[in-house]
């Protein structure tokens, strides 16, 4: 990143209303040349990303509210937050960390679902602002949700012309497990434009984490292909969608975590959507070694916003992690994290068009 690339950034920050007990909440505007997002300090959410289409038009492509109102009243889509303490689920809400045994909240069904009833998605977090940017901070105090240990959390948000990068990091003062991401919902089209079943993706893998009916994986590796799961050529997300395969029907759709190429810790390209007809193109960049496809099958339209309702696959999530249920899988990589370790990691989303 360039000085150059930081100075055409403009941030700037304003009310976006109060929580039930008076807590301030703030909306962080990032504006580069090419891209202006709207974070709010409430779940460290993306709000929304406006973005040129081929043409020249400007639309929101992430799914949202515009009140605080809208989040506080929807407990079910996650839009745009930092999910957290663990993103994903962990089955029964259970695991062992150093021969203890915790129990997180069970609340998906007999499982744990992005750090419980209460989680980082629902916390105001403190902010100020940085270069290009905001970051965001979350103390989880020991206990909070049933996690061990103290964790805090940092998420910088900065523009960079068509980029918003994501950077986290997190440190704890007792034996934790930690798996923050990003739960923004994509919809290339802009906001009202319909499902993203027409959009073309492409995923950066050879394999995926396969799951039983509660969504908790197997433990197995399963290679994507001859099967509906292989995106290694960008193919359309609507094409194979309905198939008679068992993993498909079993989430409703897409709702897997994806294996990406390279190590953890290394930077790398984990998908790209192509909207055909804006030509708006979405480039996800992680050092994290999975991704959670996600293709907005739980979305019942009960949400609504300005008009637009918040229907069955109208978005997408591209969620880069450490793969579901990992405390209780020894062969996935490690959601660990210990006193004196401090972790970081990144994902950036770049948009660009092709005719
Ligand atoms: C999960 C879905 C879940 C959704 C909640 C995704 O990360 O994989 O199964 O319904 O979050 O909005």
């Amino acid at each position: 990143m360039t000085m150059a690339a930081q100075a055409h950034a403009e941030v700037s920050k304003a009310s976006f209303g109060k929580m039930p007990d008076g807590t301030a909440v703030d909306i962080y505007t990032l504006k580069s040349d090419a891209i202006e997002a709207k974070i709010t300090t409430f779940g460290a959410r993306i709000v929304s990303i406006k973005t040129a289409d081929k043409a020249g038009k400007v639309d929101d492509v992430v799914l949202g509210y515009d009140t605080l109102d809208g989040y506080l009243a929807d407990k079910k889509t996650y839009f745009g937050a930092v999910v957290g303490r663990y993103g994903n689920r962990i089955a029964h809400g259970k695991f062992t960390l150093d021969g203890k045994t915790y129990q997180v909240p069970k609340n998906n069904d007999d499982n744990s679902l992005h750090g419980g009833t209460v989680g980082f998605d629902q916390h105001v977090w403190t902010a100020k602002e940085i270069p290009a940017g905001v970051e965001m901070t979350l103390v989880s105090k020991d206990g909070d949700q049933g996690y061990p240990g103290t964790l805090t959390a940092h998420v910088r948000y900065t523009v960079h012309h068509n980029a918003l990068r994501i950077d986290y990091s997190a440190t704890t003062d007792k034996d934790t497990v930690v798996n923050l991401t990003n739960h923004s919902y994509f919809n290339l089209g802009g906001l009202g434009s319909g499902t993203i079943l027409d959009e073309e993706i492409m995923l950066a893998s050879d394999k995926y984490t396969p799951t039983d009916a509660g969504l908790i994986p197997t433990g197995e590796l399963a290679t994507v292909e001859g099967t509906p799961m292989d995106f290694r050529k960008s193919t359309v997300i609507g094409k194979r969608i309905n198939d008679d395969f068992e993993q498909l029907k079993r989430a409703g759709g897409y709702d897997h975590n994806w294996v990406l190429r390279g190590a953890t810790g290394e930077t790398k390209t984990a998908a790209k959507v192509h909207d055909l007809k804006t030509g708006r193109v979405l480039t996800v960049t992680t050092t994290e070694p999975g991704v959670q496809f996600y293709t907005g099958n739980f979305l019942d339209g009960s949400f609504h916003s300005n008009g637009v309702t918040f229907s069955k696959r109208t978005g997408l999530c591209l969620e880069t992690q450490h793969f579901p249920d990992s405390p209780n899988h020894p062969s996935f990589p490690t959601t660990e994290l210990k006193p004196g370790e401090a972790r970081h990691w990144t994902t950036t989303f770049t948009f660009t068009t092709e005719k």
